[in-house]
């Protein structure tokens, strides 16, 4: 039996554009995916006891089976090598926070256990890239970075396929956020496809604002590591504008952005690929925090109240 464990994550700054090469903030959050996994006699079995978004499973299934395919092959195993695989943990399935890319590492993890692989976490970090391909067709492998390291992260990704950008952010000390799930389920790769075509036929309206997710992303590490919680908390509400321009909110997604800034969060943005999945509010203090978390309720929305800059390794 080998076992395996990824974080779940919240992206600060530049969620779709670092797809493209612009560079994004990622944090970990004290949330995981547990893997267990054990040689099997014949197929591929899996059972999966995430809390999850309605539909969630249903939605990621194919995807689910495709991504462990990958991973085999990505580890110069057998794609149909017979496993039974258990999915659980603290993370849930709501769209937006890196659950596939959590599974994927924890799978990976747990594989390399019980097959004795030793794997360096450079290469299960590589393996679960090559997973999150089946879920995000052309991810830019800040999720499973994330979900690898933990930690807060500047990440930039290498469009010409080599090496990426990852730097640790150090904060001055961890910081409360809330993060609110509209409870729809979204499906990230079309999400980055749609605005891969968006962008491609109106260059002229995207790339301005690929040019500002840039400036956001360079202000907002800035602002983190100076504490200038107030200044991250505008650059993410301006972030937030920008997805909105290209496309990737919702209605749900503003409105719980709405529900946080009208309780005085510092900011609020979607968080992930949008479509629904969610958002993230910086609420520095239990006092603010709980105010947000109480609106949410309020209004019928699951939240995770967590905290940026605690998971590091
Ligand atoms: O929705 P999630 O948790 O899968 O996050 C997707 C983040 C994107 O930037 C939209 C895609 C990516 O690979 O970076």
């Amino acid at each position: 039996m080998g076992k395996g464990s990824g974080y779940g994550k919240v992206i600060l700054f530049g969620e779709h554009f670092v797809v493209h090469g612009i560079p994004g903030i990622v944090s970990a959050i004290d949330s995981s995916t547990d893997a267990i996994v054990t040689k099997a006699v014949k197929g591929q079995n899996v059972k999966d006891e995430r809390k999850t978004a309605k539909g969630y499973s249903e939605e990621k299934r194919l995807q689910q089976i495709e991504s462990i395919e990958r991973m085999l092959k990505a580890m110069d195993l057998d794609p149909r090598l017979p496993f039974d695989i258990w999915i659980g943990g603290t993370l849930p399935g709501f769209s937006g926070l890196g659950a596939s890319a959590a599974s994927s590492v924890a799978i990976a993890r747990a594989i390399s256990e019980e097959l004795g692989l030793n794997l360096s976490n450079e290469k299960i970090n590589s393996v679960a890239y090559e997973g999150e391909k089946a879920y995000a067709g052309n991810p830019s492998g800040i999720d499973n970075t994330a979900a690898t390291y933990g930690g807060v992260m500047w990440f930039k990704k290498n469009p010409a396929g080599g090496q990426d950008l990852v730097e640790r952010i150090k904060l001055k000390k961890p910081v409360e956020i809330v993060i609110g799930s509209t409870g729809k389920v979204a499906n990230t790769k079309a999400m980055v496809e749609g605005v891969a075509e968006r962008k491609k036929a109106s260059p002229a309206k995207y790339n301005p604002l690929f040019k500002q997710a840039e400036s956001l992303a360079v202000a907002g590490h800035k602002a983190l590591e100076a504490g200038d919680l107030k200044k991250v908390g505008d650059l993410m509400n301006e972030n937030h504008r920008i997805l909105q321009e290209i496309g990737v909110s919702s209605k749900e997604l503003d409105l719980l952005v709405d529900i946080a800034r009208k309780q005085s969060a510092f900011g609020a943005k979607l968080t992930g690929g949008g479509g629904g999945g969610c958002m993230v509010a910086l609420t520095p203090g239990k006092d603010l925090q709980g105010k947000v978390v109480s609106a949410f309720k309020g209004a019928g929305y699951e939240y995770i109240a967590t905290k940026i800059g605690v998971v590091t390794y």
